[in-house]
C-alpha cells in the first residue's frame, strides 16, 4: 500500500517533470544532492542524466524502484568520464575491480575526493582491521581517521598505498624537524635511514612514541649479539639493565659521535663515574676524581678509551672486562689470567725467565717480572701497577690493598733500575747495568 502522500509526490513528480523537462533536483524529488561540502562536479552542474537514465523502470509508474544506470558497471560509467590505468597489476584490488563506490559516494560527500562516511578510517575500515582498540598508543593523524594523509586510495601495493615513494618521506611530510636533525646527523643508524617502520608503528602501538616494543627489547630484537653479551654476563653493568637502559649511552637514530654514542665515550662513562657508586656493598670509588688525582695515565686512558679493556654491556669477567684478569693480589700462574694485559703487552714479558730487552723490570738479565709473576703463588700486575692512573711512573702503586689494609710499595726509580721497600719484604734494589 503507498501512502497518499507518496501518491502525491508521485503526481507533483510528474508535472515537474513534464514542466522542467530532465532537471531531477529542482522538482524537490532530488532537491538534497548537492548540500555536502564536496559536491562532484556533474551533480553540481545538474547533469545526473551522465550517469542515471530516467526509465520508466526506475521512477515513479515504472516496473520498480531500482536506480537506473546508464551501463551496466558503474566503473564503466566513471572512467568515462575519468581516464584511470586499471590494468596495472599493483593496484589496489578494490581499485583494479573497480569497486569505485566501496570508497567513493557519486554524488558529494563531506571528506575530500567524495569518500563515503565522516572519516577515511570509515571507508577503509569496511576491509582493512584498523587495529585501533585496546591499544594505549594511536598516532595523531590515526586518532583523526585521516588514513588518505599518508595512504593513497588508489597507490600501488607494493608502495603499501602510500602517497610518497617510501615511508621515510612519508613520515618527514609532518615530522619535518626530525628530517633535519636526522640529516644533520654524522652517523645514522643503519635501520633509520631504511625505514621508520623498523621501530615504529605508523598505526598504533602499545608502547610510547609508538614504538614497536620498549627499549632495550626493541634494541635486542636486532642486536642477538648484544643480547647474548648481557645474558651470558657474570659481570652486569647497572647502566645497561636499568632506568633508559641501552638509551643511557645511546641516541636511537643516529649520532655525531661513533656508535651511536650520546657523548665521547670517556664523558659518557664520567656522566655517571663522577661519583662513588655502589654494587651491592662495595663501593666503587669516584673515577673522574681519581684521574684528576693521579695524573700519569695509562696509555688507552690518554686515549679516553675506556672500552679498550671494558665492554660497557657485561662480560664473563671481572668488572666488566673484556679479556681475564685476576681478581686478587696473588694467583697461580697462568698466562690465560693475564690476556688483558697481553692484548697491548708482550707475554713473553713473564713467560722468558731472563731477559736483556723484554722488559726494564730486570736485574742484570733476570727478568723479576717472570720471577713475581710466573709461580704457584704468583703476584698478579695489580700488585704491583695501578691500572688506571697512578702518581708513580710505570703506574706503580703508592700502596696496594692487601686483606684490609693499604700495604705500601716505596717505589723509587733510578736511571739503571730501581728500589722498593714494600711491606710484603725487606727493601730491594735492581740494577740492569749489573745484576745480582
Ligand atoms: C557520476 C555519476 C552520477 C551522477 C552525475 C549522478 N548520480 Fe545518482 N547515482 C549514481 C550511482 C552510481 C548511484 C548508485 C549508488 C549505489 O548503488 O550506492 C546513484 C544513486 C542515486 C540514487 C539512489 C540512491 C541514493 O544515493 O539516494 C538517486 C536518488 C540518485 N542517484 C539521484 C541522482 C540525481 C538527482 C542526480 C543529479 C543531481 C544524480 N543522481 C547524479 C551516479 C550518479
Ligand atoms: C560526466 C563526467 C563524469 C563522470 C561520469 C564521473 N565523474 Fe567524477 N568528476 C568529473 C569531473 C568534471 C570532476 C572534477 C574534475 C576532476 O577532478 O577531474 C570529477 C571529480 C571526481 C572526483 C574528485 C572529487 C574531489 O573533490 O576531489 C572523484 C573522486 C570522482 N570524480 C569520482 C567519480 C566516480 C567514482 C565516478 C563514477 C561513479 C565518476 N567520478 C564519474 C566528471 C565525472
Ligand atoms: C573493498 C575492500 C577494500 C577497501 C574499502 C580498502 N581496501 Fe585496501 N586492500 C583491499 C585488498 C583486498 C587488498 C589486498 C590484500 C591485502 O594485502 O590485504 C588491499 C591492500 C591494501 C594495502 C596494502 C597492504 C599491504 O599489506 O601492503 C593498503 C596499505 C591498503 N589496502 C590501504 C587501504 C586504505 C588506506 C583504504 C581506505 C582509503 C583501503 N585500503 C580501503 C581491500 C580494500
Ligand atoms: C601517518 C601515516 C599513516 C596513516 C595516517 C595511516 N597509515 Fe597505514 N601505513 C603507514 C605506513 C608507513 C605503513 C607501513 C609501510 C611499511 O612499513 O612498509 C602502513 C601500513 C598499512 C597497511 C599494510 C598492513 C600493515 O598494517 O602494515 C594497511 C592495510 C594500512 N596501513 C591501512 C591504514 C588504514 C586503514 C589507516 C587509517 C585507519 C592508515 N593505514 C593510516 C602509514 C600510515
Ligand atoms: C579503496 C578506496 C577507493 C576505491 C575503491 C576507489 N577510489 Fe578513487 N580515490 C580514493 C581516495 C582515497 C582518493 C583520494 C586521492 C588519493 O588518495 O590519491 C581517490 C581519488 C579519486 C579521484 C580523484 C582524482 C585523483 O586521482 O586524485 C578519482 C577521479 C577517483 N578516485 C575515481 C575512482 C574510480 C573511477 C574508482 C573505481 C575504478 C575509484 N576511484 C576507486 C579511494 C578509492
Ligand atoms: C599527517 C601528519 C603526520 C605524518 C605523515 C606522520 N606523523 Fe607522526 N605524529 C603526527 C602528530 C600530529 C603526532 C602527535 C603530536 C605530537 O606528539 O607531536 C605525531 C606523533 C608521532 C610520534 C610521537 C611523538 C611524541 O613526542 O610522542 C612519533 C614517534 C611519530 N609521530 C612518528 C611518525 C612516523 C614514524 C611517521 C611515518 C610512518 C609519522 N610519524 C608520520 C603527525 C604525523
Ligand atoms: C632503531 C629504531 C628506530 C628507528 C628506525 C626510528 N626511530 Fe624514532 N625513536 C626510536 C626510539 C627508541 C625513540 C624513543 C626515544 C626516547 O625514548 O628518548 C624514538 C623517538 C622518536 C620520536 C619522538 C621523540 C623525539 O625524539 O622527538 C620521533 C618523532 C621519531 N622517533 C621519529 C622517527 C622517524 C621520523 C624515523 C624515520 C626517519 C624514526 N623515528 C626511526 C627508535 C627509532
Ligand atoms: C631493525 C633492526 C634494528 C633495531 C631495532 C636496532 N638496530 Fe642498531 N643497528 C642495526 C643495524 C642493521 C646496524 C648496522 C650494523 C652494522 O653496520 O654492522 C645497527 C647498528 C647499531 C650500532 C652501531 C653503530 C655504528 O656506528 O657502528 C649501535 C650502537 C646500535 N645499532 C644500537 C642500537 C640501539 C641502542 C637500538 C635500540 C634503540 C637499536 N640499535 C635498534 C639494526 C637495528
Ligand atoms: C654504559 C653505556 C652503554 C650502554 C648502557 C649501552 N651501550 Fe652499547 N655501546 C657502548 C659503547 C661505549 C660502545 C662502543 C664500544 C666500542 O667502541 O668498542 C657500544 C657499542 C654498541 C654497539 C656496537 C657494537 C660493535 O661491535 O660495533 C651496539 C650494537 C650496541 N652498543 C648496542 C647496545 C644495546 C642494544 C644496548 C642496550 C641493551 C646498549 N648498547 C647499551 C655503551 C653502552
Ligand atoms: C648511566 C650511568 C652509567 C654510565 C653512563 C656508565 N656507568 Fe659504569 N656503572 C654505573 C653504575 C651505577 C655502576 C655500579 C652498579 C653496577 O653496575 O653494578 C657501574 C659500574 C661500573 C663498573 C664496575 C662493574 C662491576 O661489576 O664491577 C665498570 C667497570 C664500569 N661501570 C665501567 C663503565 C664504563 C667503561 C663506562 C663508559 C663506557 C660506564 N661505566 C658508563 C653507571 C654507569
Ligand atoms: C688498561 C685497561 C683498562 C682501561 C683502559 C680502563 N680500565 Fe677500568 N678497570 C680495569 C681493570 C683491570 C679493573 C679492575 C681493577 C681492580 O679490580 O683492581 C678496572 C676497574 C674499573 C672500575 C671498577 C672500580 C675500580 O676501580 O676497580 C671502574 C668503575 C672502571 N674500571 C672504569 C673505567 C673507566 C671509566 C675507564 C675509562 C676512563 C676505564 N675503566 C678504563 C682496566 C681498565
Ligand atoms: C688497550 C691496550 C692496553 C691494554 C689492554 C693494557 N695496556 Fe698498558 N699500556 C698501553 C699503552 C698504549 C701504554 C703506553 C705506552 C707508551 O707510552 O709508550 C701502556 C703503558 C703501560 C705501562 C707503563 C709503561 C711505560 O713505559 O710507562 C704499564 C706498567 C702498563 N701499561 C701495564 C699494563 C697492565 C698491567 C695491563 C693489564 C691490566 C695493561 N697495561 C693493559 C696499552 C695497554
Ligand atoms: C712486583 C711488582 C710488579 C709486578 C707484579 C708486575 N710489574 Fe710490571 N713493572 C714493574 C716495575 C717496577 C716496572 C718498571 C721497570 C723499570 O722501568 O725500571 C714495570 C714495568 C712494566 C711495564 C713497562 C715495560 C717494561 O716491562 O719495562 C709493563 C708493560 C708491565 N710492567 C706490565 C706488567 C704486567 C702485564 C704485569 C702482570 C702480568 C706486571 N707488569 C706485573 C713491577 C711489576
Amino acid at each position: 500500500m503507498k501512502s497518499k502522500w507518496t501518491l502525491i509526490g508521485y503526481v507533483l513528480w510528474g508535472l515537474s517533470v513534464a514542466v522542467q523537462g530532465q532537471d531531477c533536483t529542482s522538482g524537490g524529488c532530488h532537491a538534497e544532492r548537492g548540500s555536502k561540502a564536496v559536491v562532484h562536479v556533474p551533480v553540481e552542474e545538474g547533469d545526473c542524466l551522465a550517469c542515471h537514465e530516467q526509465t520508466k523502470r526506475n521512477h515513479p509508474g515504472g516496473r520498480g524502484r531500482e536506480i537506473g544506470l546508464v551501463a551496466e558497471e558503474v566503473v564503466d560509467i566513471c572512467t568515462t568520464c575519468h581516464d584511470l590505468d586499471l590494468e596495472d597489476e599493483d593496484l589496489h584490488p578494490p581499485v583494479a575491480e573497480g569497486s569505485c563506490l566501496a570508497c567513493h559516494d557519486p554524488h558529494e560527500s563531506d571528506l575530500n575526493s567524495l569518500l563515503k562516511g565522516s572519516r577515511a578510517a570509515d571507508v577503509c575500515g569496511e576491509c582493512h582491521e584498523t587495529g585501533l582498540e585496546g591499544k594505549e598508543f594511536i598516532h595523531g593523524p590515526v586518532a583523526v581517521g585521516a588514513c588518505d594523509v599518508c595512504h593513497s586510495g588508489h597507490g600501488q601495493v607494493s608502495n603499501t598505498l602510500l602517497r610518497t615513494d617510501g615511508v621515510n618521506s612519508t613520515c618527514y611530510q609532518c615530522h619535518e624537524l626530525k628530517a633535519e636533525e636526522i640529516a644533520s646527523l654524522v652517523n645514522q643508524h643503519a635501520p633509520v635511514e631504511e625505514s621508520c617502520t623498523n621501530c615504529h608503528n605508523a598505526h598504533e602501538s602499545d608502547t610510547k612514541y609508538q614504538l614497536e616494543a620498549d627499549v632495550p627489547d626493541l634494541c635486542l630484537g636486532c642486536h642477538s649479539e648484544i643480547d647474548d653479551q648481557i645474558s651470558s654476563a657474570t659481570s652486569h653493568h647497572q647502566a645497561v639493565e636499568s632506568g633508559k637502559t641501552c638509551l643511557n649511552c645511546h641516541l636511537p637514530h643516529g649520532s655525531e659521535y661513533e656508535k651511536n654514542l650520546k657523548a665521547e665515550p670517556f664523558d659518557l662513562c664520567m656522566q655517571c663515574h663522577n661519583k662513588p657508586l655502589k654494587i651491592g656493598k662495595t663501593q666503587i670509588p669516584d673515577m673522574e676524581k681519581f684521574l684528576e688525582q693521579n695524573p700519569d695515565w695509562h696509555g688507552p686512558i690518554r686515549e679516553k678509551n675506556c672500552a679498550g679493556c671494558h665492554n660497557p654491556h657485561g662480560t664473563k669477567n671481572i668488572r666488566l672486562l673484556k679479556y681475564s684478569f685476576p681478581r686478587k693480589f696473588y694467583a697461580a700462574f697462568d698466562v690465560e689470567n693475564y690476556q688483558l694485559c697481553f692484548q697491548c703487552h708482550p707475554s713473553e714479558n713473564v713467560l722468558d725467565s731472563s731477559t736483556t730487552r723484554l722488559t726494564n723490570f730486570r736485574d742484570g738479565d733476570r727478568n723479576l717480572h717472570y720471577l713475581h709473576v710466573n709461580r704457584e703463588k704468583g703476584r698478579t700486575c695489580r700488585a704491583c701497577h695501578q691500572v688506571h692512573a697512578s702518581t708513580h711512573s710505570f703506574h706503580i702503586r703508592a700502596a696496594v690493598p692487601f686483606g684490609g689494609w693499604q700495604l705500601p710499595i716505596n717505589y723509587e726509580k733510578n736511571d739503571d733500575g730501581g728500589r722498593c721497600s714494600p711491606g710484603c719484604h725487606k727493601p730491594q734494589t735492581y740494577s740492569r747495568s749489573s745484576g745480582p
